[in-house]
């Protein structure tokens, strides 16, 4: 392929907004081009890294026996309101009425699309498992769309979904998955870490995130050793143990705070810690008012504590919620007498666990300290609920290790789904024993266009791309360095139809450039190998090959370079992996 032809429409200048390496180096490079906020047109260079990234996808993916489909963009509204996750999704989908007022969303996803079409073609254990992927547009109306294409709202996923007769079948597809997905990341070069995921909107039960760490992106929580990691939502902190006071609790003093609402005036106000602090936050789950404590110097976790009281979402409550149930304004509620009067009553371990604290008195302008937990308010009962549900910090430990925070950028996700989507859309297949049943499902999402964005965060340097040779537009660049020299021209077409012939995908910068300006552009480009032709060193009947992420390129015989490109070439991709086996 010759340079020449080919749009490559390198850059020196960046728009501000781009903040991350990878998307200052794709516009850079010529690889996207932004159309509107958060949708992108991809070059030809682009598109070709994309197109290796589907292909290495889809080998795996039929490696591990899911069968490829094509699912439509467009998605029936009502579909959606079949599972409840119009209000789920809510603002991120694009919606459309037709012409006929029949209102449409652009999929964001497509598990009520997948389901009911197995629900009409499948009807027998007979059938199952089956495995069903697409690689193809999502939309989603992200609120800050960010990091060029890490997060844009116009993505290519690939997306599959599993279906089986019981949750044993589930664990092997998950399985299979899992395993495909660690292949795939493999062999795109990305280093990751499997991270415990809290499975949130989605339904279900197990699920891990695939994440590149990253300089920004979502928090990861891990042991050093890495036998365990968790995203923020999941990272489970042990508990203290239990303290015991110096001396007896006296009874619980009513203290006058005026206007101090905050923990830290609270503090300020009573010469106390926020750890002496038991935060109370009143919450609507689903209409219901729940009551959660946590220590002062702690933050509520709402995926952990919609987990505690098993609510499918909650929220804060409203000023006159919270007026209602403690009868006192925001800022002053305390736990006393509140367990009868809510739904639930969540009581984090670390709270469970003081001798004695401060709260809110349940009255205007007033706190309350020597409050004991289990005296003055109950750590057992009906309605109340000891658990994890705050966010894990520094300091805090998993099974005695001391946890790390770091950050990452979610690549891949897999999901046990459950019967959640098959229940509500009424997916059942007839089983050996002639009972009618829901499909156990799964499903596993992968952001194509984050790969390479990703690829390219872990892999640059000052001059450009460093991109692995499995998923580089290309995977060996010819540079003929004095384009004005018949013989130098002739050698490097010579290199370069002797590399595409033996396969290899090749691209000979034939532009009549300075020679600063072609090994500004490779280096730019990321392509891994280059080959250089100049007058001065054919002379002596050699060229010179460099790897990117070599410092110094290395004079070699010309009539030896396609070989030794080649070898290289190979030595590249067998660090990568291959395709893998079928399981
Ligand atoms: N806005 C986006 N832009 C690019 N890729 C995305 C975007 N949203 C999701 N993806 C990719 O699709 C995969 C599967 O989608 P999933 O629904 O799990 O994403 P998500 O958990 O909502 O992602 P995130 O937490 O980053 O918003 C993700 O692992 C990610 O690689
Ligand atoms: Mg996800």
């Amino acid at each position: 392929m010759r340079y020449s032809q080919l749009l490559i429409p390198t850059v020196k200048e960046v728009p501000a907004e781009a903040e991350v390496p990878s998307h200052r180096l794709m516009i850079r490079a010529g690889f996207i081009r932004k159309l509107a906020s958060g949708t992108y047109t991809y070059l030809p260079l682009g598109w070709r890294s994309l197109q290796k990234i589907i292909a290495v996808v889809r080998e795996e993916m039929n490696a591990a026996a899911a069968q490829e489909i094509v699912m439509p963009i467009v998605q029936p509204m009502e579909l959606w309101r079949r599972t409840g996750r119009d209000e789920v999704f809510r603002d991120i989908l694009g919606r459309f009425t037709d012409h006929h007022g029949r209102e449409n969303v652009l999929a964001p996803t497509a598990e009520e699309v997948v389901t009911v079409l197995v629900a009409g073609e499948v009807s027998s254990y007979k059938q199952l498992p089956l495995n069903l992927y697409q690689i193809h547009t999502k939309f989603r109306d992200e609120f800050r769309p960010q990091y060029g294409v890490i997060r844009s709202r116009e993505f290519l996923m690939k997306d599959a979904y599993s279906f089986d007769a019981d949750p044993e079948g589930l664990n092997e597809s998950y399985r299979r998955m899992y395993h495909a997905y660690r292949r795939i990341f493999d062999r795109c070069g990305l280093r990751y870490i499997v991270v415990e995921a809290e499975s949130g909107g989605m339904g279900g039960t197990d699920t891990q995130e695939f994440m590149v760490p990253c300089a920004v992106g979502d928090v990861i929580v891990t042991t050093e050793d890495g036998s365990y990691a968790a995203n923020i939502d999941k990272a489970a902190a042990d508990p203290p143990p239990k303290a015991h006071a110096d001396a007896e609790v006296g009874a619980m003093e009513e203290v006058h705070t005026p206007n101090v609402g905050s923990i830290e005036a609270v503090c300020n106000f009573l010469a106390t810690q926020p750890q002496e602090m038991i935060k109370t936050l009143v919450y609507s789950a689903g209409g219901r008012p729940v009551v959660a404590l946590v220590r002062g110097d702690h933050e509520t976790n709402d995926a952990k504590l919609a987990r505690a009281v098993g609510a499918e979402e909650l929220a804060l409550a409203d000023a006159a919620t919270i007026q209602a149930v403690t009868g006192a304004a925001v800022g002053f509620a305390g736990p006393m007498g509140l367990a009868g009067k809510v739904h639930k009553l969540a009581i984090d371990h670390a709270v469970a666990a003081m001798a004695v604290g401060v709260t809110g008195a349940n009255k205007t302008d007033y706190h309350v300290r020597h409050v004991v937990p289990g005296r003055d308010f109950p750590l057992a009962g009906e309605n109340v609920v000891i658990a994890d549900i705050r966010t894990a910090v520094e300091g805090d430990t998993h099974q005695g290790k001391p946890l790390k925070f770091s950050c990452g950028v979610e690549v891949g996700h897999v999901f046990k789904l459950g019967t959640k989507y098959s229940q509500a859309l009424g997916a059942t297949f007839l089983d050996e024993d002639s009972a009618e049943k829901p499909f156990v499902m799964g499903c596993y999402g992968i952001g194509i266009n984050r790969i390479l964005a990703m690829a390219i965060e872990l892999g640059h340097d000052d001059d450009g791309c460093i991109l692995p040779v499995s998923i580089a537009p290309f995977e060996a660049l010819v540079l003929p360095v004095n384009n004005d020299n018949p013989e130098v021209v002739a050698e490097a077409e010579r290199i370069h139809d002797k590399l595409q012939q033996a396969g290899v995908d090749v691209l000979l910068d034939d532009r009549n450039a300075r020679a600063g300006v072609k090994f500004k552009d490779a280096d730019l480009i990321g392509i891994p190998l280059r080959i250089a032709v100049g007058d001065r060193s054919l002379k002596q009947g050699k060229v010179e090959v460099k790897r990117r992420t070599d410092k110094k390129p290395t004079p070699l015989p010309a009539h030896q370079a396609v070989a030794e490109t080649l070898k290289i070439l190979a030595e590249m991709k067998a660090k990568l992996g291959g395709p893998g086996r079928p399981l």
